[in-house]
């Protein structure tokens, strides 16, 4: 963790004060301490200073220390300590705060911090060039069972690859980050198993986000295949799990940019090697009878598309690159994978 120090004096402004909203904000809270303990607001109250100016200046330190009755010196060590405090101007549309601890390390932390590097600034803690994103390495911030993560603001982004880092870097940037949902980026429900659940599963039903309807009983039926394919008849046990998502129309089985479908290979490709696909994903698109890694090398846009209203979180295809992970794996397995993108498939 780098040493956290007040901003340079060029870049301090020449004082603070709270705006009325919140200087009436800021008397309210300090009243909910007891007589005497009114220092115990000072986390609050920087943080309300942080949202009105963007940062935690120097005056805005000496200010909440006179309005808690703190020495200046007390006041510098929360600010100072805590990551959450940003102690310089940072990025206005987004900062991103990498976790570099051990378990988002190994599972590829390194690789989103070259994304930041690359897409915003090579150094951490300075803007880019129109001051709209900047980033930094921070220490756990306590969703390791997700990790690789990062925080922008109040939310965290886990389960990340670097693709996905890239798009949510480049909404930010577009002003339209509100379009990323916060929380794991893969298929799983905060840190329950990816794909859903594998134990307990005649016991419990999954959970299931609280503004997401639970989804309808799906048919026992697997998805027919492809009418470009010969007709499937020994139906795998995991077609099951191809079901329609609840949330959101899937595209019609017979229309015509439903990619060709095969009957079930002897040895299928372990399609779950693609970054992305997961257990339940791999089942659904063996649903779809898509065995094998060259079959999805050859998808073009509109039969992504079609795939894509198969799965539950949109874009993931074109996110991911699953063409691209395809097309190696196809080319020579792991070692061409590892040629290309310069570490293992999953
Ligand atoms: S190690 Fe990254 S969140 Fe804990």
């Amino acid at each position: 963790m780098s040493v956290r120090r007040l901003a340079e004096e060029q870049f301090q402004p020449a004082g603070f004060s709270f705006n009325p909203e919140n200087a009436t904000w800021a008397e309210a809270t300090i009243r909910k301490y007891p007589a005497g303990r009114q220092q115990s607001a000072v986390i609050p109250l920087l943080m309300r200073a942080q949202e009105q100016e963007g940062w935690v200046t120097k005056a805005a330190i000496e200010y909440v220390g006179e309005m808690l009755d703190m020495p200046f010196i007390r006041v510098l060590e929360v600010a100072t300590f805590y990551t959450q405090f940003q102690l310089k101007p940072i990025g206005t549309r987004a900062h991103i705060q990498v976790c570099g601890t051990t378990p988002c390390m190994l599972r590829g932390a390194e690789d989103l911090i070259h994304v930041c590097k690359s897409k915003i600034h090579p150094e951490p803690l300075h803007q880019n060039a129109d001051g709209t994103l900047s980033w930094e390495e921070v220490e756990c911030q306590g969703a390791c069972v997700n990790a690789p993560m990062v925080m922008i603001f109040k939310d965290a982004y886990e389960d990340l690859t670097p693709t996905q880092l890239e798009h949510i870097i480049d909404r930010f940037a577009a002003g339209k980050g509100s379009d990323i949902k916060p929380g794991p980026q893969v298929d799983r429900v905060f840190s329950a198993p990816v794909g859903g659940p594998v134990t307990l599963t005649d016991a419990i039903q999954p959970i299931r986000f609280s503004d997401t309807p639970a989804p309808a009983p799906a048919p026992e039926a697997s998805v027919p295949p492809a009418k470009a394919a010969k007709p499937v008849t020994d139906t795998p046990e995991t077609d099951k799990s191809a079901k329609t998502p609840a949330t959101a129309p899937a595209a019609a089985l017979d229309e015509k940019n439903r990619p060709a479908g095969i009957e079930r290979p002897a040895t299928p490709d372990d399609l779950k090697m693609i970054s992305g696909v997961g257990p339940k994903i791999e089942a659904t698109l063996n649903g779809l009878g898509i065995y094998t890694f060259d079959q999805i090398a050859k998808w073009k846009k509109a039969e992504r598309e079609w795939v894509d209203t198969y799965l539950k979180f949109s874009g993931r295809i074109e996110r991911d690159d699953w063409v691209k992970q395809a097309k190696a794996l196809a080319k020579g397995g792991e070692a061409e994978y590892i040629k290309v993108f310069g570490k293992k498939p999953r």
